[in-house]
């Protein structure tokens, strides 16, 4: 049988991404609501690979127990010095910002494997050339989150130049269930040990496409009126703490004055048009830089 796995996809144990003074929640989606997700979308292998963080991933993968045809690998996406790089069959937490020399041997300690997501970014922090002289089990042929010409496309022919040196890997990068489905990697049986073999023999195959522009606009409007709720929840003294939830955690400790700020910034950018004019304006400086590099190839 080939299985559908999903090898890219956060949870909101991932945290916060900056922007400028703004801070967004990287996801409202839970660790149960993503195996939800992906299953309807007909997955039967999800690796929930969180921003420097795994009990999104443990708990997923106790949630899945009730399931006999979903596996949950434990992954993380590690921040490291020199860009960011997937292990999935871990047993403990990797500390971000190591080198990726010590973040390798970490992760090959733990007998865990490495994959380099979007190797080729030029907007995410990712480790370029030092894919050649690391040893890495796969990089991401398809990022699903990366819609510009460039930067899949630069890893499918560097995969196509090198056959059989890294098993080619496809992942939603998911941080909410619209933009979950469109992009998996097929591999040969099922389970975690088929997976494991796919992934050291190289036989696994990227399938789809990275999901549509307008799925990242419908991402964004999901957290911030995720972050909004939490937001009244806790003005209203109604919010309470649940251990480990770095979304709760963070709306607790701010203060009521960054709260009512958040909820008026939050209100202003799910305002139609502006999240629209934002996506339009980020693909277009999107398309400009990857067309630019796409030239020097
Ligand atoms: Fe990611």
């Amino acid at each position: 049988m080939l299985s559908k796995a999903d090898t890219h996809v956060h949870t909101y144990y991932s945290g916060y991404t900056k922007y400028g003074i703004l801070k967004f929640p990287e996801s409202v989606e839970t660790p149960e609501m993503q195996v939800e997700n992906s299953r309807r979308c007909g997955m039967n292998t999800l690796c929930v690979t969180d921003h420097d963080a795994v009990r999104g991933a443990f708990i997923a993968k106790e949630y899945a127990k009730k399931y006999d045809d979903f596996t949950v690998i434990i992954g993380e996406e590690i921040t490291t010095a020199d860009g960011e790089v997937l292990a999935y069959d871990l047993n403990e937490l990797i500390p971000p910002m190591l080198s990726i020399d010590e973040t390798m041997d970490r992760i090959r300690s733990q007998d865990a494997l490495a994959v380099a997501p979007h190797p080729f970014s030029f907007y995410v922090p990712c480790l370029k050339d030092r894919i050649f002289d690391l040893d890495l089990d796969g990089i991401e042929a398809i990022n699903g989150g990366h819609v510009d010409p460039y930067t899949n496309h630069h890893a499918q022919k560097v995969l196509s130049e090198n056959p059989g040196r890294w098993a080619p890997m496809s992942g939603s990068d998911a941080h909410s269930r619209y933009t979950m489905g469109y992009n998996w990697t097929e591999y040969e049986g099922s389970g975690e040990e088929d997976f494991r073999k796919a992934l050291k023999n190289k036989t696994t195959k990227p399938c789809g496409v990275p999901a549509p522009v307008f799925t990242q606009v419908q991402w964004s409007v999901q957290v911030t009126i995720g972050a909004q709720k939490l937001m009244i929840q806790s003005l209203r003294r109604k919010l309470e703490p649940i251990p480990e939830n770095p979304l709760i955690d963070k709306v607790l400790r701010i203060s009521d004055l960054k709260r009512v700020a958040g909820l008026i910034g939050g209100a202003m950018y799910v305002m139609p048009p502006m999240p629209f004019m934002g996506a339009i304006a980020a693909t277009t400086w999107l398309k400009r830089q990857a067309n630019a590099l796409l030239k020097k190839e």
